[in-house]
Protein backbone atom coordinates (compact mmCIF):
# COMPACT_ATOMS: atom_id res chain seq x y z
CA UNK A 1 0.00 0.00 0.00
CA UNK A 2 2.90 2.07 0.61
CA UNK A 3 4.69 1.58 -2.35
CA UNK A 4 1.63 1.63 -3.97
CA UNK A 5 1.45 5.01 -2.69
CA UNK A 6 5.11 6.68 -3.07
CA UNK A 7 4.53 4.83 -6.90
CA UNK A 8 1.44 6.55 -7.37
CA UNK A 9 3.11 10.07 -6.19
CA UNK A 10 6.46 9.51 -8.11
CA UNK A 11 4.29 8.95 -11.43
CA UNK A 12 2.21 12.30 -10.85
CA UNK A 13 2.87 14.41 -13.97
CA UNK A 14 3.53 17.48 -11.79
CA UNK A 15 6.65 19.27 -11.04
CA UNK A 16 8.45 18.36 -7.19
CA UNK A 17 7.83 21.73 -6.60
CA UNK A 18 3.94 21.12 -7.30
CA UNK A 19 4.13 18.01 -5.26
CA UNK A 20 5.96 19.26 -2.31
CA UNK A 21 3.17 22.46 -2.34
CA UNK A 22 0.41 20.28 -3.27
CA UNK A 23 1.27 18.02 0.45
CA UNK A 24 1.85 21.12 2.37
CA UNK A 25 -1.35 22.58 1.63
CA UNK A 26 -3.05 19.20 1.88
CA UNK A 27 -2.07 19.24 5.55
CA UNK A 28 -2.90 22.97 6.10
CA UNK A 29 -6.08 22.26 4.86
CA UNK A 30 -6.68 19.24 7.42
CA UNK A 31 -5.92 21.70 10.40
CA UNK A 32 -7.99 23.91 9.08
CA UNK A 33 -10.94 21.32 9.04
CA UNK A 34 -9.78 19.97 12.51
CA UNK A 35 -9.88 23.74 13.73
CA UNK A 36 -13.87 23.64 12.59
CA UNK A 37 -14.66 20.22 14.07
CA UNK A 38 -13.71 21.33 17.03
CA UNK A 39 -15.28 24.83 17.41
CA UNK A 40 -18.10 23.16 16.61
CA UNK A 41 -17.78 20.36 19.55
CA UNK A 42 -17.25 23.49 21.46
CA UNK A 43 -20.30 25.40 20.66
CA UNK A 44 -22.43 22.36 21.09
CA UNK A 45 -21.46 22.09 24.37
CA UNK A 46 -21.90 25.64 25.47
CA UNK A 47 -25.15 25.26 24.07
CA UNK A 48 -26.32 22.54 26.10
CA UNK A 49 -25.00 24.45 29.19
CA UNK A 50 -26.32 27.49 28.49
CA UNK A 51 -29.53 25.13 28.35
CA UNK A 52 -28.83 23.09 31.40
CA UNK A 53 -28.55 26.51 33.69
CA UNK A 54 -31.67 27.42 32.01
CA UNK A 55 -33.25 24.65 33.56
CA UNK A 56 -32.27 24.62 36.83
CA UNK A 57 -33.05 28.35 36.97
CA UNK A 58 -36.82 27.34 36.05
CA UNK A 59 -36.67 24.21 38.80
CA UNK A 60 -35.80 27.14 41.17
CA UNK A 61 -38.29 29.44 40.58
CA UNK A 62 -40.63 26.54 39.80
CA UNK A 63 -39.81 25.59 43.40
CA UNK A 64 -40.10 28.48 45.05
CA UNK A 65 -43.64 29.09 43.29
CA UNK A 66 -44.63 25.76 44.88
CA UNK A 67 -43.80 27.10 48.46
CA UNK A 68 -45.57 30.49 47.75
CA UNK A 69 -48.96 28.49 47.05
CA UNK A 70 -48.32 25.76 49.69
CA UNK A 71 -48.11 29.07 52.09
CA UNK A 72 -50.90 30.72 50.45
CA UNK A 73 -53.31 27.91 50.55
CA UNK A 74 -52.38 27.55 54.20
CA UNK A 75 -53.34 30.97 54.40
CA UNK A 76 -56.37 30.94 52.36
CA UNK A 77 -57.93 28.13 53.82
CA UNK A 78 -57.19 29.34 57.62
CA UNK A 79 -58.85 32.58 56.38
CA UNK A 80 -61.79 31.27 55.92
CA UNK A 81 -61.99 29.20 59.29
CA UNK A 82 -62.86 32.65 60.47
CA UNK A 83 -64.91 34.50 58.27
CA UNK A 84 -63.87 38.47 58.88
CA UNK A 85 -64.35 40.22 56.27
CA UNK A 86 -61.10 42.25 56.17
CA UNK A 87 -59.16 38.91 56.70
CA UNK A 88 -61.16 37.51 53.54
CA UNK A 89 -60.12 40.64 51.89
CA UNK A 90 -56.86 40.44 52.23
CA UNK A 91 -56.38 36.76 51.39
CA UNK A 92 -57.97 37.72 47.97
CA UNK A 93 -54.81 40.75 47.99
CA UNK A 94 -52.64 37.96 48.22
CA UNK A 95 -54.13 35.70 45.82
CA UNK A 96 -54.31 38.16 43.12
CA UNK A 97 -50.31 39.39 44.26
CA UNK A 98 -50.03 35.71 43.29
CA UNK A 99 -51.87 35.33 40.31
CA UNK A 100 -49.23 37.83 38.88
CA UNK A 101 -46.00 35.87 39.96
CA UNK A 102 -47.53 32.86 38.38
CA UNK A 103 -48.06 35.09 34.37
CA UNK A 104 -44.60 36.05 35.03
CA UNK A 105 -43.75 32.80 35.28
CA UNK A 106 -45.23 31.23 32.68
CA UNK A 107 -43.69 34.27 29.87
CA UNK A 108 -40.37 32.73 30.96
CA UNK A 109 -41.05 29.23 30.67
CA UNK A 110 -43.61 28.53 27.67
CA UNK A 111 -43.52 24.61 27.12
CA UNK A 112 -45.88 23.07 30.32
CA UNK A 113 -48.29 25.68 28.85
CA UNK A 114 -50.77 22.58 29.30
CA UNK A 115 -49.71 22.76 33.18
CA UNK A 116 -49.68 26.45 33.20
CA UNK A 117 -53.40 26.56 31.71
CA UNK A 118 -54.71 23.93 34.27
CA UNK A 119 -53.49 26.13 37.37
CA UNK A 120 -54.97 29.35 36.19
CA UNK A 121 -58.07 27.95 35.83
CA UNK A 122 -58.03 26.30 39.45
CA UNK A 123 -56.72 29.09 40.66
CA UNK A 124 -59.26 31.49 38.95
CA UNK A 125 -62.20 29.51 39.90
CA UNK A 126 -60.85 29.41 43.56
CA UNK A 127 -60.19 33.40 42.86
CA UNK A 128 -64.03 33.42 42.04
CA UNK A 129 -64.94 31.35 45.18
CA UNK A 130 -63.57 33.51 47.86
CA UNK A 131 -65.01 36.45 45.73
CA UNK A 132 -68.03 35.21 46.16
CA UNK A 133 -67.95 33.83 49.95
CA UNK A 134 -66.76 37.81 50.28
CA UNK A 135 -69.70 38.79 48.97
CA UNK A 136 -72.05 36.16 51.07
CA UNK A 137 -70.54 37.20 54.34
CA UNK A 138 -70.96 41.43 53.35
CA UNK A 139 -74.88 40.05 53.10
CA UNK A 140 -74.73 38.14 56.44
CA UNK A 141 -75.92 34.75 54.75
CA UNK A 142 -73.39 32.64 56.57
CA UNK A 143 -75.02 29.55 55.31
CA UNK A 144 -75.08 29.73 51.88
CA UNK A 145 -70.70 31.20 52.42
CA UNK A 146 -70.05 28.27 54.60
CA UNK A 147 -71.42 25.88 51.64
CA UNK A 148 -69.47 27.43 49.49
CA UNK A 149 -65.98 27.73 51.97
CA UNK A 150 -66.65 23.66 52.17
CA UNK A 151 -66.11 23.81 48.15
CA UNK A 152 -63.15 25.73 48.07
CA UNK A 153 -60.90 23.26 49.79
CA UNK A 154 -60.80 20.23 46.98
CA UNK A 155 -59.86 23.11 44.88
CA UNK A 156 -56.61 24.00 46.66
CA UNK A 157 -55.52 20.51 47.01
CA UNK A 158 -56.03 20.25 43.37
CA UNK A 159 -53.66 23.23 42.77
CA UNK A 160 -51.65 21.79 45.69
CA UNK A 161 -50.97 18.81 43.41
CA UNK A 162 -50.95 21.13 40.06
CA UNK A 163 -47.77 22.58 41.42
CA UNK A 164 -45.99 19.48 42.38
CA UNK A 165 -46.23 17.81 39.43
CA UNK A 166 -44.83 20.95 37.65
CA UNK A 167 -42.13 21.02 39.97
CA UNK A 168 -41.26 17.09 39.58
CA UNK A 169 -41.92 17.08 35.70
CA UNK A 170 -38.98 20.21 35.57
CA UNK A 171 -36.67 18.27 37.53
CA UNK A 172 -37.18 15.18 35.48
CA UNK A 173 -36.64 17.15 32.60
CA UNK A 174 -33.44 18.25 34.17
CA UNK A 175 -32.21 14.91 34.96
CA UNK A 176 -32.68 14.11 31.43
CA UNK A 177 -31.05 16.82 30.12
CA UNK A 178 -27.98 16.37 32.41
CA UNK A 179 -27.97 12.28 31.33
CA UNK A 180 -28.38 13.99 27.26
CA UNK A 181 -25.22 16.30 27.60
CA UNK A 182 -22.84 13.98 29.10
CA UNK A 183 -23.48 11.37 26.21
CA UNK A 184 -23.04 14.15 23.95
CA UNK A 185 -19.53 15.29 25.58
CA UNK A 186 -18.59 11.23 25.19
CA UNK A 187 -19.26 11.78 21.30
CA UNK A 188 -17.66 14.84 20.91
CA UNK A 189 -14.75 13.07 22.77
CA UNK A 190 -14.73 10.34 20.27
CA UNK A 191 -15.13 12.41 17.32
CA UNK A 192 -12.40 15.17 18.19
CA UNK A 193 -9.73 12.06 18.98
CA UNK A 194 -10.83 10.18 15.71
CA UNK A 195 -10.41 13.49 13.48
CA UNK A 196 -7.22 14.11 15.15
CA UNK A 197 -5.58 10.64 14.94
CA UNK A 198 -7.11 10.18 10.85
CA UNK A 199 -5.19 13.43 10.56
CA UNK A 200 -2.06 12.33 11.81
CA UNK A 201 -2.22 9.53 9.93
CA UNK A 202 -3.11 11.26 6.55
CA UNK A 203 -0.28 13.63 7.33
CA UNK A 204 2.27 11.03 7.96
CA UNK A 205 1.54 8.72 4.83
CA UNK A 206 1.56 11.57 2.60
CA UNK A 207 5.12 12.90 4.20
CA UNK A 208 6.48 9.62 3.86
CA UNK A 209 4.76 9.35 -0.14
CA UNK A 210 6.13 12.34 -1.10
CA UNK A 211 9.35 12.02 0.53
CA UNK A 212 10.17 8.12 -0.27
CA UNK A 213 8.92 9.46 -4.02
CA UNK A 214 11.70 11.87 -4.24
CA UNK A 215 14.27 10.10 -2.22
CA UNK A 216 13.86 6.77 -3.85
CA UNK A 217 15.12 8.12 -7.12
CA UNK A 218 17.91 10.20 -5.60
CA UNK A 219 19.37 6.88 -3.77
CA UNK A 220 18.98 5.09 -6.69
CA UNK A 221 21.03 7.59 -9.51
CA UNK A 222 23.51 8.17 -6.81
CA UNK A 223 24.09 4.57 -6.26
CA UNK A 224 24.10 4.46 -10.33
CA UNK A 225 26.71 7.20 -10.50
CA UNK A 226 28.80 5.65 -7.87
CA UNK A 227 29.00 2.54 -10.47
CA UNK A 228 29.73 4.97 -13.38
CA UNK A 229 32.18 6.78 -11.17
CA UNK A 230 33.95 3.43 -10.67
CA UNK A 231 33.89 2.40 -14.73
CA UNK A 232 31.02 0.18 -14.64
CA UNK A 233 28.45 1.82 -17.64
CA UNK A 234 26.99 -1.66 -17.94
CA UNK A 235 23.50 -0.41 -16.28
CA UNK A 236 20.68 1.74 -16.42
CA UNK A 237 18.90 3.54 -14.00
CA UNK A 238 15.34 3.20 -13.74
CA UNK A 239 13.37 5.82 -12.04
CA UNK A 240 9.03 6.00 -12.55
CA UNK A 241 9.44 9.79 -11.67
CA UNK A 242 7.53 11.81 -14.55
CA UNK A 243 8.96 14.92 -12.61
CA UNK A 244 12.51 16.69 -12.61
CA UNK A 245 13.80 13.68 -11.22
CA UNK A 246 12.76 11.54 -13.89
CA UNK A 247 14.33 13.99 -16.42
CA UNK A 248 17.51 13.79 -14.46
CA UNK A 249 17.48 10.18 -14.36
CA UNK A 250 16.58 10.11 -18.26
CA UNK A 251 19.84 12.27 -18.93
CA UNK A 252 21.91 9.78 -16.70
CA UNK A 253 21.34 7.43 -18.56
CA UNK A 254 22.32 9.35 -21.67
CA UNK A 255 24.85 10.46 -20.03
CA UNK A 256 26.17 6.73 -18.97
CA UNK A 257 25.48 5.62 -22.84
CA UNK A 258 27.89 8.54 -24.19
CA UNK A 259 30.57 7.64 -21.74
CA UNK A 260 30.58 4.05 -22.82
CA UNK A 261 31.03 4.95 -25.90
CA UNK A 262 34.09 7.18 -25.58
CA UNK A 263 35.27 4.56 -22.53
CA UNK A 264 35.34 1.76 -25.70
CA UNK A 265 36.83 4.27 -28.03
CA UNK A 266 39.42 4.89 -25.80
CA UNK A 267 40.04 1.92 -24.68
CA UNK A 268 40.55 1.09 -28.99
CA UNK A 269 42.70 3.64 -29.17
CA UNK A 270 44.93 3.06 -26.01
CA UNK A 271 45.30 -0.50 -27.75
CA UNK A 272 46.33 0.38 -31.17
CA UNK A 273 49.12 2.53 -29.70
CA UNK A 274 50.28 0.18 -27.64
CA UNK A 275 50.66 -2.51 -30.60
CA UNK A 276 52.11 0.05 -32.30
CA UNK A 277 54.75 0.96 -29.86
CA UNK A 278 55.26 -2.71 -29.11
CA UNK A 279 55.74 -3.43 -32.58
CA UNK A 280 57.67 -0.14 -33.11
CA UNK A 281 60.41 -0.86 -30.60
CA UNK A 282 61.01 -4.19 -31.47
CA UNK A 283 61.47 -3.40 -35.29
CA UNK A 284 63.81 0.03 -33.59
CA UNK A 285 65.69 -2.33 -31.47
CA UNK A 286 67.06 -4.61 -33.74
CA UNK A 287 68.77 -2.24 -36.19
CA UNK A 288 70.06 0.00 -33.00
CA UNK A 289 71.61 -3.35 -31.58
CA UNK A 290 73.40 -3.72 -34.85
CA UNK A 291 74.44 0.25 -34.59
CA UNK A 292 75.76 -0.44 -31.15
CA UNK A 293 77.45 -3.99 -31.81
CA UNK A 294 79.29 -2.66 -34.81
CA UNK A 295 80.53 1.08 -32.96
CA UNK A 296 82.26 -1.91 -30.18
CA UNK A 297 84.23 -3.62 -32.86
CA UNK A 298 85.09 -0.58 -35.12
CA UNK A 299 86.27 1.05 -31.81
CA UNK A 300 88.47 -2.36 -31.44
CA UNK A 301 89.75 -2.64 -34.84
CA UNK A 302 90.57 1.33 -34.17
CA UNK A 303 92.93 0.50 -31.47
CA UNK A 304 94.28 -2.41 -33.27
CA UNK A 305 95.26 -0.21 -36.43
CA UNK A 306 96.38 2.59 -34.12
CA UNK A 307 94.14 4.65 -35.36
CA UNK A 308 93.15 5.99 -31.90
CA UNK A 309 91.74 9.53 -33.12
CA UNK A 310 88.83 7.78 -34.73
CA UNK A 311 87.88 6.22 -31.06
CA UNK A 312 86.28 9.05 -29.70
CA UNK A 313 83.93 9.57 -32.11
CA UNK A 314 83.17 5.71 -31.92
CA UNK A 315 82.34 5.95 -28.50
CA UNK A 316 80.00 8.91 -29.09
CA UNK A 317 78.28 6.57 -31.63
CA UNK A 318 78.13 3.44 -28.82
CA UNK A 319 76.91 5.95 -26.15
CA UNK A 320 73.77 7.49 -28.33
CA UNK A 321 73.27 3.74 -29.09
CA UNK A 322 72.74 3.02 -25.57
CA UNK A 323 71.09 6.20 -24.34
CA UNK A 324 68.21 5.11 -27.57
CA UNK A 325 68.19 1.45 -26.73
CA UNK A 326 67.08 2.46 -22.41
CA UNK A 327 64.34 5.27 -24.10
CA UNK A 328 63.10 2.33 -26.28
CA UNK A 329 63.11 -0.08 -23.53
CA UNK A 330 61.36 2.29 -21.53
CA UNK A 331 58.42 3.16 -23.84
CA UNK A 332 58.20 -0.68 -24.60
CA UNK A 333 58.16 -1.84 -21.12
CA UNK A 334 55.24 1.32 -20.54
CA UNK A 335 53.33 0.46 -23.41
CA UNK A 336 53.52 -3.21 -22.36
CA UNK A 337 52.23 -2.76 -18.84
CA UNK A 338 49.11 -0.27 -20.69
CA UNK A 339 47.81 -2.98 -22.67
CA UNK A 340 47.93 -5.32 -20.06
CA UNK A 341 50.59 -8.04 -20.92
CA UNK A 342 53.38 -7.89 -18.41
CA UNK A 343 53.76 -11.37 -16.94
CA UNK A 344 55.27 -11.58 -13.59
CA UNK A 345 58.09 -14.69 -13.69
CA UNK A 346 58.89 -14.97 -9.48
CA UNK A 347 61.62 -16.65 -8.34
CA UNK A 348 63.66 -16.97 -5.16
CA UNK A 349 66.30 -14.83 -4.37
CA UNK A 350 69.63 -13.37 -2.47
CA UNK A 351 68.27 -9.94 -1.23
CA UNK A 352 71.71 -8.91 -0.63
CA UNK A 353 73.02 -10.30 -4.02
CA UNK A 354 70.77 -8.55 -5.72
CA UNK A 355 71.62 -5.20 -3.94
CA UNK A 356 75.06 -5.28 -4.58
CA UNK A 357 74.23 -5.96 -8.46
CA UNK A 358 72.18 -2.51 -8.46
CA UNK A 359 74.97 -1.01 -6.68
CA UNK A 360 78.06 -1.87 -8.82
CA UNK A 361 75.69 -1.51 -12.23
CA UNK A 362 75.17 2.63 -10.53
CA UNK A 363 78.93 2.82 -9.93
CA UNK A 364 79.65 4.70 -12.91
CA UNK A 365 77.05 7.13 -12.09
CA UNK A 366 78.03 7.78 -8.54
CA UNK A 367 81.65 8.66 -9.30
CA UNK A 368 79.77 11.14 -13.06
CA UNK A 369 78.69 13.83 -10.01
CA UNK A 370 81.37 13.03 -7.69
CA UNK A 371 78.45 11.51 -5.43
CA UNK A 372 79.21 9.50 -2.00
CA UNK A 373 77.00 6.14 -1.75
CA UNK A 374 76.52 4.80 1.57
CA UNK A 375 74.62 1.57 2.13
CA UNK A 376 73.08 0.21 5.11
CA UNK A 377 71.45 -2.93 5.92
CA UNK A 378 71.59 -5.97 8.20
CA UNK A 379 73.74 -9.16 7.42
CA UNK A 380 70.79 -11.46 7.22
CA UNK A 381 68.32 -9.96 4.44
CA UNK A 382 67.63 -13.25 3.38
CA UNK A 383 65.61 -13.90 0.62
CA UNK A 384 62.78 -13.16 -1.11
CA UNK A 385 60.26 -14.39 -3.40
CA UNK A 386 59.56 -12.11 -6.69
CA UNK A 387 60.24 -10.75 -10.06
CA UNK A 388 63.83 -9.79 -9.62
CA UNK A 389 64.25 -8.14 -13.21
CA UNK A 390 61.95 -5.76 -11.82
CA UNK A 391 62.58 -5.45 -8.48
CA UNK A 392 65.97 -4.64 -10.09
CA UNK A 393 64.89 -2.02 -12.22
CA UNK A 394 63.18 -0.36 -9.27
CA UNK A 395 65.99 0.12 -7.23
CA UNK A 396 68.09 1.04 -10.46
CA UNK A 397 65.47 3.51 -11.06
CA UNK A 398 65.24 5.30 -8.02
CA UNK A 399 69.61 5.12 -7.35
CA UNK A 400 70.09 6.59 -10.63
CA UNK A 401 67.55 9.65 -9.95
CA UNK A 402 69.58 10.04 -7.12
CA UNK A 403 72.75 10.07 -8.94
CA UNK A 404 71.17 12.28 -11.56
CA UNK A 405 69.60 15.02 -9.15
CA UNK A 406 72.48 14.87 -6.70
CA UNK A 407 76.19 16.56 -6.82
CA UNK A 408 78.80 16.62 -4.50
CA UNK A 409 76.45 14.97 -2.32
CA UNK A 410 75.17 12.02 0.20
CA UNK A 411 72.99 8.97 -1.49
CA UNK A 412 72.51 6.65 1.20
CA UNK A 413 70.09 3.12 0.34
CA UNK A 414 68.85 1.60 3.14
CA UNK A 415 67.47 -2.29 2.88
CA UNK A 416 65.57 -3.67 5.74
CA UNK A 417 62.85 -6.67 6.26
CA UNK A 418 59.98 -5.38 8.28
CA UNK A 419 56.84 -7.14 8.95
CA UNK A 420 53.39 -5.07 9.88
CA UNK A 421 49.76 -6.44 9.13
CA UNK A 422 50.97 -9.91 9.27
CA UNK A 423 52.86 -9.51 6.20
CA UNK A 424 57.17 -9.14 5.82
CA UNK A 425 58.12 -7.03 3.62
CA UNK A 426 61.40 -5.83 2.19
CA UNK A 427 62.24 -1.91 2.37
CA UNK A 428 64.25 -0.14 0.13
CA UNK A 429 65.14 3.19 1.53
CA UNK A 430 66.63 5.65 -1.08
CA UNK A 431 67.77 8.87 0.03
CA UNK A 432 70.24 11.78 -1.88
CA UNK A 433 70.96 15.48 -0.85
CA UNK A 434 70.11 16.50 -4.37
CA UNK A 435 67.91 19.12 -5.63
CA UNK A 436 64.48 18.17 -4.24
CA UNK A 437 61.45 18.57 -5.62
CA UNK A 438 58.61 21.36 -4.73
CA UNK A 439 55.03 19.89 -3.69
CA UNK A 440 54.27 20.57 -7.41
CA UNK A 441 56.45 18.45 -8.84
CA UNK A 442 55.99 15.46 -5.99
CA UNK A 443 52.25 15.47 -6.92
CA UNK A 444 52.70 14.53 -10.98
CA UNK A 445 56.39 13.09 -10.92
CA UNK A 446 54.07 9.59 -11.45
CA UNK A 447 52.51 10.17 -14.56
CA UNK A 448 54.15 9.02 -17.81
CA UNK A 449 56.61 11.51 -19.85
CA UNK A 450 56.75 13.86 -16.80
CA UNK A 451 59.71 15.82 -15.59
CA UNK A 452 59.64 19.01 -12.73
CA UNK A 453 60.20 21.67 -15.54
CA UNK A 454 62.00 22.20 -19.10
CA UNK A 455 64.71 23.69 -17.61
CA UNK A 456 65.47 20.49 -15.11
CA UNK A 457 64.34 18.34 -18.78
CA UNK A 458 67.11 20.21 -20.70
CA UNK A 459 69.78 19.74 -17.82
CA UNK A 460 69.65 16.42 -16.99
CA UNK A 461 67.94 14.59 -19.95
CA UNK A 462 65.68 11.39 -19.55
CA UNK A 463 61.98 10.94 -20.66
CA UNK A 464 60.22 11.15 -17.57
CA UNK A 465 59.21 7.16 -18.03
CA UNK A 466 60.94 6.13 -14.84
CA UNK A 467 59.31 6.71 -11.85
CA UNK A 468 55.97 5.99 -14.19
CA UNK A 469 57.36 2.43 -14.83
CA UNK A 470 58.77 1.90 -11.57
CA UNK A 471 54.99 2.50 -9.30
CA UNK A 472 53.64 -0.07 -11.68
CA UNK A 473 56.31 -2.42 -10.83
CA UNK A 474 55.54 -1.85 -7.34
CA UNK A 475 52.03 -2.21 -7.19
CA UNK A 476 51.68 -5.09 -9.54
CA UNK A 477 53.99 -6.84 -6.76
CA UNK A 478 51.77 -5.90 -4.16
CA UNK A 479 53.61 -3.38 -2.94
CA UNK A 480 53.66 0.73 -3.06
CA UNK A 481 56.08 3.42 -3.19
CA UNK A 482 56.35 6.93 -1.35
CA UNK A 483 58.05 9.99 -1.54
CA UNK A 484 59.22 12.59 0.62
CA UNK A 485 61.03 15.64 -0.55
CA UNK A 486 61.89 19.74 -0.06
CA UNK A 487 63.00 21.34 -2.67
CA UNK A 488 66.76 22.13 -2.51
CA UNK A 489 67.43 19.89 0.51
CA UNK A 490 66.96 16.29 -1.07
CA UNK A 491 64.61 13.36 -1.54
CA UNK A 492 63.46 10.39 0.02
CA UNK A 493 61.94 6.94 -1.56
CA UNK A 494 60.56 4.32 -0.01
CA UNK A 495 59.51 1.13 -1.64
CA UNK A 496 57.58 -1.38 0.27
CA UNK A 497 57.58 -5.13 -1.46
CA UNK A 498 56.26 -8.31 0.23
CA UNK A 499 58.73 -10.96 0.67
CA UNK A 500 56.68 -13.26 -1.37
CA UNK A 501 53.88 -12.60 -3.57
CA UNK A 502 51.07 -14.83 -4.82
CA UNK A 503 51.74 -17.08 -8.00
CA UNK A 504 50.98 -16.07 -11.69
CA UNK A 505 49.89 -12.56 -10.75
CA UNK A 506 49.19 -11.49 -14.16
CA UNK A 507 49.73 -7.65 -14.77
CA UNK A 508 45.99 -7.40 -16.22
CA UNK A 509 44.76 -6.94 -12.68
CA UNK A 510 47.15 -4.58 -11.34
CA UNK A 511 48.16 -1.91 -14.67
CA UNK A 512 46.18 1.06 -15.24
CA UNK A 513 46.22 2.78 -18.06
N1 LIG B 1 65.89 11.90 -6.58
C1 LIG B 1 65.24 12.90 -7.19
N2 LIG B 1 65.52 14.20 -6.84
C2 LIG B 1 64.85 15.20 -7.44
N3 LIG B 1 63.93 15.04 -8.41
C3 LIG B 1 63.62 13.79 -8.79
C4 LIG B 1 64.25 12.66 -8.21
N4 LIG B 1 63.73 11.55 -8.78
C5 LIG B 1 62.84 11.98 -9.71
N5 LIG B 1 62.77 13.32 -9.72
C6 LIG B 1 61.90 14.16 -10.56
O1 LIG B 1 60.87 13.33 -11.11
C7 LIG B 1 60.91 13.39 -12.53
C8 LIG B 1 60.54 12.06 -13.12
O2 LIG B 1 61.52 11.08 -12.88
P1 LIG B 1 61.64 9.89 -13.87
O3 LIG B 1 60.27 9.34 -14.06
O4 LIG B 1 62.69 8.96 -13.36
O5 LIG B 1 62.05 10.58 -15.22
P2 LIG B 1 63.47 11.04 -15.74
O6 LIG B 1 64.50 10.45 -14.81
O7 LIG B 1 63.53 10.44 -17.10
O8 LIG B 1 63.44 12.51 -15.75
C9 LIG B 1 62.31 13.81 -12.84
O9 LIG B 1 62.38 14.47 -14.08
C10 LIG B 1 62.63 14.75 -11.71
O10 LIG B 1 62.09 16.03 -11.98
MG1 LIG C 1 64.78 8.48 -14.17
Amino acid sequence: MRDWLSNFVARAPFTVHSKLNGAFFVIVALLIVFGFVVLQVLGGMNRRSEDLSQLRRKVAAFRQLQLDTIAQLYNVTSTLLSPQERELESALRQLNEYRYDLERLQFVTKDEEELFRKINAEHERLNQLIVQVLELTRQRDFTKAKELRIQTAPLANSLERLTNEMVNRAEADMEARVDESHGAYLTSRWVIIGFAVGSIGLAILLGYAVSSSLMGPVTLMDKRLGQIASGDFSRRVEVQNRDELGTLANNLNRMNNELRGLYHQIETASRHKSDFLASMSHELRTPLNAIIGYSEMLTEEAEDRNQKDLIPDLQKIRASGKHLLVLINDILDLSKIEAGKVELSPETFDIAGLVEEVVSMVQPLIAKNANILSISRPDDLGSMYADITKVRQILFNLLSNACKFTELGTITLEAVRERSGGIERLSLNVRDTGIGMTPEQREKMFQPFTQADVQTARKYGGTGLGLAITKQFCEMMGGEIKVASEYGRGTTFIVKLPLSMPDGRSSATTASA
